[in-house]
């Protein structure tokens, strides 16, 4: 079974700009934290985790609202998705940002210098990544762009192997949709062995450790942070070859 192309998104770029923009998909269910309600308690956390402003949103999605909001609090936030159509509409939408978004693919090393970061998001996107792409290309290169006690935000569909359900939210008929799972635990020892380790909850009422929440689909996601040691020294340098790293 193959997961969702990145024709989807080609296809929908403008509804799935609208859905973000209207924040219609943006809530969740069956939380695991009273706390955690949606998108935006995440994005208003992790900027308070983080040792600094410059921010990088892994798969910004079409319209790239998280970077537009980012930059409208004083952050200094990038974007990079690997759908042309949602780069180009979200220049169109939010023209003070269309220097800071790009056209990156996150299965081939990033165009940033190590250390270019104080977080990073990288919300819904590895479910249309092959698991080996995942972990010996994208979270390296996340990991890698992260400054020392850097903040990385991974959310993700939490289960084993591949899964199809149908999508109510882009027509009259329900679309079916291929996505890959993950398993949390899995995925945490991979950022460990890059330096990441979990941020916990510290009082009742916070956020951290592994949280969990429905979408409107409904699917299970999983959604942590880690925090890059301070003191790490070991290379996250990806093992698959791809194009060459441009200067930012
Ligand atoms: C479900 S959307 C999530 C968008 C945004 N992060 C959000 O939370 O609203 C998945 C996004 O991942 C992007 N994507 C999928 N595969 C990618 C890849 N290999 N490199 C970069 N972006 C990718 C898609 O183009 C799409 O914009």
């Amino acid at each position: 079974m193959k997961f969702d192309s990145l024709d989807f998104y080609r296809e929908h770029a403008s509804r799935y700009s609208n859905l973000s923009h209207e924040f219609t998909h943006s809530l969740y269910t069956d939380s695991s934290l009273t706390g955690l309600t949606g998108d935006m308690d995440l994005l208003k956390r992790i900027v308070k985790l983080a040792p600094g402003r410059r921010g990088l949103d892994a798969g910004c999605g079409a319209g790239a609202r998280d970077v537009h909001l980012l930059n409208a609090w004083g952050y200094q936030a990038y974007g990079v998705d690997a759908v042309e159509e949602n780069v180009s509409l979200a220049k169109s939408l939010h023209p003070e940002i269309a220097d800071l978004i790009q056209v990156v693919d996150l299965r081939e090393p990033l165009p940033f210098d190590d250390a270019s970061f104080d977080f990073v998001t990288c919300n819904a996107v590895i479910q249309h990544m092959a698991p080996q792409t995942t972990e010996q290309t994208t979270l390296p290169e996340l990991a890698r762009v992260l400054a020392p006690d850097g903040v990385l935000q991974l959310m993700f569909k939490v289960g084993s192997g591949v899964v199809t359900v149908g999508d109510k939210a882009y027509g009259s008929q329900s679309v079916a949709r291929t996505f890959q799972l993950y398993s949390e635990y899995r995925l945490l020892e991979v950022l460990k062995e890059l330096g990441c380790t979990l941020v916990e909850a510290s009082g009742k009422e916070e956020l951290g450790g592994l949280m969990y929440f429905n979408d409107i689909k409904p699917m299970r996601h999983c959604v942590f942070w880690v925090r890059k040691s301070d003191s790490w020294s070991g290379s996250t340098r990806p093992t698959t070859t791809g194009a060459g790293r441009a200067k930012r």
